[in-house]
């Protein structure tokens, strides 16, 4: 079974915003998709260790702005790289509006949001998947959305030239963190984004 296929499927990126008792948080998604049309339905898949998680399986509320092309690097640090357990995401960022169902929405580096309510979960290991009706709807910008492929291509610094080493490197490549080693454990988690042994590529 060659994992790399999942590389090769295509998705959009989205921050994925809640609020529960007086406190905001959000991460970087890129499961986000349109299920139903009638009524108006997504789902989301949300890692289980995820701060947010617990957010919106509690308080059954969240907000989705959809990220465009000319989001910066730093969007994505501030909330994929970062957990709302030890900071808060929010803390002088100015960039938001605030939505009928009192989660904040992204309004740099995004093109578009949607407020929505949970209706189902369902348990699949690692993740929980969310379905939600669509309660509201905008959009920010023309600017067109920007793809997974897109942050691996032009958002994600390239990493730096390093003095060579003869220790094997390990790449997440969904966040970029290299970790060296000569093998990983099966049950490795990347410490910044959390994505499983099955996501990092061996650098050299
Ligand atoms: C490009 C990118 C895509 C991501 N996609 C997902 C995803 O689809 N589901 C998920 O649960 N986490 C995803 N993450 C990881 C979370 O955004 C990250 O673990 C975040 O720090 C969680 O923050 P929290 O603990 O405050 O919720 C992604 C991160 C990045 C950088």
């Amino acid at each position: 079974m060659d994992t790399k296929v999942l590389h090769n499927l295509s998705y959009g990126l989205f921050v994925l915003s809640t609020h529960l008792d007086g406190k905001d948080n959000a991460c970087i998604i890129n499961t986000a998709i349109q299920a139903g049309s009638d009524p108006l339905t997504v789902s989301i898949a949300v890692n289980k260790l995820n701060y947010t998680h617990d957010l919106i399986k509690e308080s059954g509320i969240f907000n989705l702005s959809v990220i465009s092309k000319d989001a910066k690097f730093d969007l994505f640090k501030r909330f994929g790289f970062a957990s709302g357990r030890e900071v808060d995401k929010f803390e002088g960022y100015l960039n938001t509006i605030r939505t009928f169902n009192d989660a904040l929405v992204i309004t740099e580096g995004t093109n578009s949001y949607m407020s929505c309510w949970v209706t189902d979960t369902m348990d699949i290991g690692s993740h929980t998947i969310f379905v939600a009706r669509v309660a509201d709807m905008q959009v920010l910008s023309k600017e067109p959305s920007a793809t997974y492929a897109d942050y691996h291509a032009t958002i994600k610094p390239k990493p730096t030239q390093s003095a060579p080493s003869n220790k094997t490197k390990w790449r997440c490549s969904v966040c970029g963190y290299e970790v060296e080693a000569e093998e990983l454990p099966d049950d490795y988690i990347c410490p910044i984004c959390k994505h499983p042994k099955s996501d990092f590529v061996k650098v050299n």
